[in-house]
């Protein structure tokens, strides 16, 4: 990709984390941040293009003023959204945030046709599948911040119950973006070493319970989601497919037959490249594994079936 222009849509806390860690990666030429809040665009675009004079290589940091400015982006990431507040139902929350989004896409739509889309607004599925919907573009130009995130919690909490193998853990984490989502710590690697030598059964339910309320854990502590990881997950995200790295994360991207779903969007392992999805990589599950995947597609079609009832595609 040449221009290397990636817009931001929605630069709250992930976003603008996002933003900061693309920056000093120094793999983008130009990167355009919008959100609704006026002046928190402006404010932080001026906080990170003052921070990217001791990164690596230059990026090009500005704020649009409408959302006509984040035009003839490579790559925009959709950030765009509100947090559950105390009397929002699960379902008010997903047409609050669906209804955000469709108006973002229809501008994304509309000022940065070519566009790959990488989604990040929760209920991180719906949402996706939403984007896809709305669009209607080719699926692999539509993909959801899951296992890149998931995953890398779930690397820690290996790391953690083993005290070694810091980034050299795999991150394998598949279904959906939420409560029932299912990581296979079995099937990964601490560096050449299968994580089945190293670690047994309860352990491993252990590290999978803990992966699930990773997000859940930071809340806790902080009142406040986490947004170093998701920021640092999408930045790594963004990388592959501008350096066409081919690299292979797990995406929540939208299923034609494959694992034998379809009309349906969940995380499952990709090869990110160019082109956005380059390729979805199909994995042998056990029975087991397969049931916990269908349980997590099943909520996500549920969340689907909200936006249904409430008229959101008509
Ligand atoms: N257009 C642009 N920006 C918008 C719009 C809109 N229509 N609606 C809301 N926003 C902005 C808000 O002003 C806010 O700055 O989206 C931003 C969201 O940022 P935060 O509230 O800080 O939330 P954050 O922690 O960044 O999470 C963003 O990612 O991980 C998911 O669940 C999370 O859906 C949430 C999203």
């Amino acid at each position: 990709m040449t221009n290397r222009r990636v817009g931001i849509i929605g630069a709250g806390a992930v976003g603008a984390t996002a933003a900061y860690t693309l920056a000093m990666k120094g793999i983008c030429k130009e990167i355009i941040l919008f959100d609704i809040a006026e002046g928190v665009a402006q404010g932080k675009a001026i906080d990170i293009a003052q921070a990217t004079q001791y990164a690596p290589q230059p990026t090009i940091l500005t704020a649009a003023n409408s959302p006509a400015d984040i035009k003839d982006c490579d790559i925009v990431i959709i950030t765009a959204g509100v947090p559950r507040k105390g009397d929002m139902t699960r379902e008010d929350l997903l047409m609050i945030n669906a209804t955000i989004i469709k108006s973002v896409t229809q501008d994304v739509m509309k000022y940065s046709p070519n566009a790959i889309i990488v989604s990040v607004s929760n209920p991180l599925d719906v949402m996706t599948y939403a984007i896809q919907k709305i669009t209607a573009w080719e699926r692999n130009r539509i993909i959801g911040l899951a296992g890149a995130l998931d995953g890398a919690r779930m690397a820690y909490q290996i790391y953690k119950k083993l005290g070694y193998g810091a980034g050299q853990t795999g991150t394998l984490v598949i279904g959906d973006h939420g409560q029932n989502m299912v990581p296979l710590p079995q099937k990964v690697q601490v560096g050449d070493v299968p994580t089945t030598d190293l670690l047994d059964d309860e352990e491993f339910e252990g590290i999978i319970e803990r992966t699930r309320n990773g997000g859940a854990e930071i809340v806790k502590y902080l009142g406040t989601s986490g947004y170093y990881g998701p920021g640092s997950a999408i930045a790594h995200m963004v990388e592959a497919i501008l350096n066409d790295s081919k690299a292979v994360v797990s995406c929540s991207v939208g299923l034609n037959g494959e694992y034998g779903y379809q009309d349906v969007t969940v995380g499952v392992p990709v090869v990110l490249g160019k082109n956005g999805i380059e390729e979805i990589v199909q994995m042998t599950l056990n029975t087991k594994t397969k049931e916990k995947f269908k349980k997590s597609v099943e909520s996500i079609q549920e969340g689907i079936a909200i936006l249904e009832k409430n008229g959101f595609f008509e």
